[in-house]
């Protein structure tokens, strides 16, 4: 873990991330007055925003910014720049580095910590005598006069659950099938302080949940539900924000098996949507938001053993309608809608699920985004919007007419769990609504859940997606 902290001085000979609108040597900075003469000419060269430099061992770099652009767009390169100082420390196996900013805005300081703090995440536990690949980046300090302790302990706080989730994601299935991942759940709310109770087969099959139990049919471990709960006293709201996530452990595509090269064997990421609420749910309580939040993950493995559901099979699903499962490798939506029925016993607020949902929302956007829609009041909207871009999570909202609707429908029952071959993340969402009484969003992580390259402070593998667009909503209501 690295730590963030507060100082209000700046000490000398330090490493150095100075965040400047006008370089200048003022008197707390005093840097050598050579270095400091270099520094100012060489950013006198046209198209200069960047300058890293290595004086006597020190580290040294200075991003210039332009305060008139727009602060999101600013906040993110500060913490791309930020990555790139975390491995350069982390190339030179020094432990500390300070920010420093001249600029305004002292969101930026924020977000270079936040960069850095990300960026210098690892997974390496199952790497035997991993030491010579650690990084040396322990702590991150941030100068300033104006920034609040509880904004840094929010950002270690938020940093580390978008680490958990990372990690989560990063298991593969024979570590972290569905009992693991509740007993993680567990774990976290100890932790942090929120209730947890996981519902087993047993309790699954009470409650008739048939699209869970018809996607665990393939498989030999056993499905849960976990329902997780943080209900602060001072509660600003009356009626909970429930969360929902996707928590396919594995994803083969069960008898309409997938392909494995780039395809079934990135499947592990398919719970990406589960850690997200459930480190979300460590951020929020952690933090002790007045917020009341309900979380809830349905999850399993899709696979095409024993019973495994087939293709033609009709399911019925918690709420007693029915559903012509056409193609196995639709799951998450079966999964998804019996935890989407349940959340209508908390009478929700807000009702948003997240989801490894759909190629389709991968091919249309990429990894840069998150594909969104949903009948959420527009004023909830824009929050979620909002957010999306303070975080850099962004959210692509994609049209939720009902001509879609059509697209589902069956001719032997309710629905089936695939649409044409146009559409695809909304017919999904069209689907996932028919589950719902109560304003609804959803989103489709699929593309940006999981890298298969390194992105600055998005490291290869699992992003953590979703965690830090949560707690940033949460915030915000
Ligand atoms: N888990 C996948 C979606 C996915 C694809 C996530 C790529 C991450 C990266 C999902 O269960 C799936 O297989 N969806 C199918 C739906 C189709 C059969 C209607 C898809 O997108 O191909
Ligand atoms: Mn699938
Ligand atoms: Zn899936």
């Amino acid at each position: 873990m690295t730590h963030i902290s507060l100082k209000n001085k700046l000490s000398t000979n330090s490493n150095l991330l100075i965040v400047t609108d006008k370089f200048s040597n003022e008197k707390e900075l005093s840097l050598p007055s050579e270095l400091s003469a270099y520094i100012t000419n060489e950013l006198k060269k046209e198209n200069t925003k960047t300058l890293s430099l290595n004086h006597l061992g020190r580290y040294i770099s200075i991003v210039i910014v332009n305060q008139k652009e727009e602060l999101n767009p600013l906040k993110e390169k500060i913490r791309k720049h930020a990555a790139s100082v975390t491995d350069a420390i982390n190339s030179l196996h020094e432990k500390e580095v300070v920010i420093y900013n001249q600029s305004n805005l002292h969101d930026l300081s924020l977000a270079a910590a936040e960069g850095m703090a990300l960026a210098n995440y690892q997974f390496k536990h199952h790497v035997t005598n991993s030491k010579k690949q650690l990084h040396t980046l322990k702590n991150i300090t941030v100068v300033s006069l104006t920034i609040k302790q509880t904004e840094i302990d929010q950002l270690n706080i938020v940093t580390e659950a978008t680490c958990k989730a990372r990690d989560l994601v990063n298991e593969p299935v024979n570590i972290l099938n569905a009992s693991k991942l509740a007993d993680a759940f567990k774990t976290m709310g100890k932790q942090a302080g929120f209730k947890v109770e996981v519902l087993n087969k047993a309790k699954i099959s009470k409650l008739k949940m048939g699209g869970l139990l018809a996607v665990n049919a393939g498989s030999v471990d056993e499905p849960t539900f976990s329902i997780m709960e943080y209900k602060p006293k001072n509660a600003k709201n009356k009626k909970p924000i429930v969360l929902v996530g996707k928590g396919v452990v594995y994803d083969t595509g069960g008898l309409s098996l997938k392909p494995t090269p780039n395809s079934m064997d990135l499947m592990k990421c398919d719970m990406a949507g589960a850690a997200a609420v459930g480190c979300a749910m460590y951020a929020i309580a952690k933090a002790k938001l007045n917020i009341h939040v309900v979380a809830l993950v349905p999850a399993t493995d899709n696979r095409p053993g024993f019973n495994a559901f087939a293709p033609g099979d009709i399911i019925t699903m918690m709420d007693g309608s029915t559903v012509e499962m056409l193609n196995s490798d639709a799951e998450g939506r079966m999964i998804l809608a019996d935890a989407l029925h349940y959340a209508k016993r908390y009478n929700p607020e807000l009702t948003i699920d997240i989801a490894t949902l759909t190629g389709a929302a991968a091919a249309a956007i990429g990894s840069f985004g998150i594909v969104g829609m949903g009948n959420a009041k527009p004023t909830q909207k824009e929050k979620l919007l909002n957010s999306g871009f303070n975080v850099h999570e962004r959210i692509a909202e994609f049209p939720f007419w009902d001509d879609y609707d059509e697209l589902m429908k069956s001719d032997i029952a309710d629905q089936k769990n695939i649409g044409g071959p146009y559409g695809g993340a909304i017919t999904a969402g069209k689907f996932l609504a028919k589950f719902t009484d109560y304003p609804y969003y959803h989103l489709d992580i699929a593309g940006p859940a999981f890298l298969t390259g390194k992105d600055s402070y998005r490291g290869k593998g699992g992003t953590g997606y979703g965690v830090r667009l949560f707690f940033d909503f949460i915030k915000s209501l």
